[in-house]
């Protein structure tokens, strides 16, 4: 099924600046400090990034002393993840099936990727099964408190005042063509228990939680961000 990414991909290219640098408001003032972090203080030698898109987090971990590979399907993702980091190590994959040995890897990174993986049960196998005894896995996701939601977004007065966040059909799991910034492409929504249960499955254990907050950003948007769930951040770790 097309998930819309190829097509998508120079709008989603753009959208980060002419280095790749930008990130969206969400990546840049509420998810990038936790998820840098999370991959600092040498914790970690090696990474896989599932869905490294245009490579943008895979330079970030490099910058942090983390040697990673980029994997993604869409072609002209990984065309520019190469172009903008020559020495990389970017490879077409899916995250359903990944092409690397058991415990390859001290950290395996989801940034915001379940949401586009059709069969994320099969992806956590994966993601689970490359990791190292002791290693971790680092994903960060739309909630999906904010899934039940986006395809409508908040509800405003006449005067444009946003007045709520509606959550409708959450404990079902569906697709949603969504469109922002020229990109269109399908999210899953699924409820919080769906991914819970299937870390569970695959023997990992829970070692960090969080729902994060904007830490900088311009004040209103920090202000309204504050009133709906938007994001969720884990760190699942790999007995060792
Ligand atoms: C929202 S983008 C995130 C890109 C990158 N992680 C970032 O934060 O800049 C989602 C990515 O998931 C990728 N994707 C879609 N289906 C996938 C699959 N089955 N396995 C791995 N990645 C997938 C898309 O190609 C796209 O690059």
């Amino acid at each position: 099924m097309d998930n819309g990414w190829e097509n998508s991909a120079q709008a989603w290219i753009d959208s980060l600046g002419e280095r790749g640098d930008r990130g969206d408001w969400g990546r840049q003032h509420v998810l990038d400090p936790v998820m840098i972090a999370r991959v600092s203080g040498g914790r970690f030698a090696n990474a896989l990034d599932v869905g490294c898109g245009e490579g943008r987090f895979c330079r970030m971990l490099n910058g942090a002393g983390v040697k990673a590979i980029g994997i993604d399907p869409t072609p002209a993702l990984i065309e520019a993840a190469r172009k903008r980091d020559p020495f990389g190590d970017y490879r077409l994959g899916r995250a359903e099936e990944l092409e690397f040995p058991d415990a390859s890897f001290d950290l395996v990174v989801s940034y915001i990727t379940l949401i586009d993986i059709p069969d994320f049960r099969a992806a956590i196998r994966e993601m689970a099964r490359v990791l190292r005894p002791g290693g971790s896995l680092l994903m960060a996701n739309l909630t999906g408190f904010t899934s039940a939601c986006c395809d409508r977004g908040w509800v405003t007065n006449e005067e444009g005042e946003h007045l709520h966040f509606p959550v409708d059909n959450y404990l079902s799991e569906y697709p949603l063509w969504l469109e922002w910034s020229g990109i269109r492409v399908v999210n899953w929504h699924r409820p919080l228990s769906a991914y819970m249960n299937a870390f569970l499955e695959a023997g990992l254990i829970l070692t960090f939680f969080s729902e994060p907050e904007p830490s900088s950003g311009e004040e209103e948007h920090q202000e309204r961000a504050r009133r709906v769930p938007w994001f969720v951040v884990m760190e699942w770790q790999r007995p060792g």
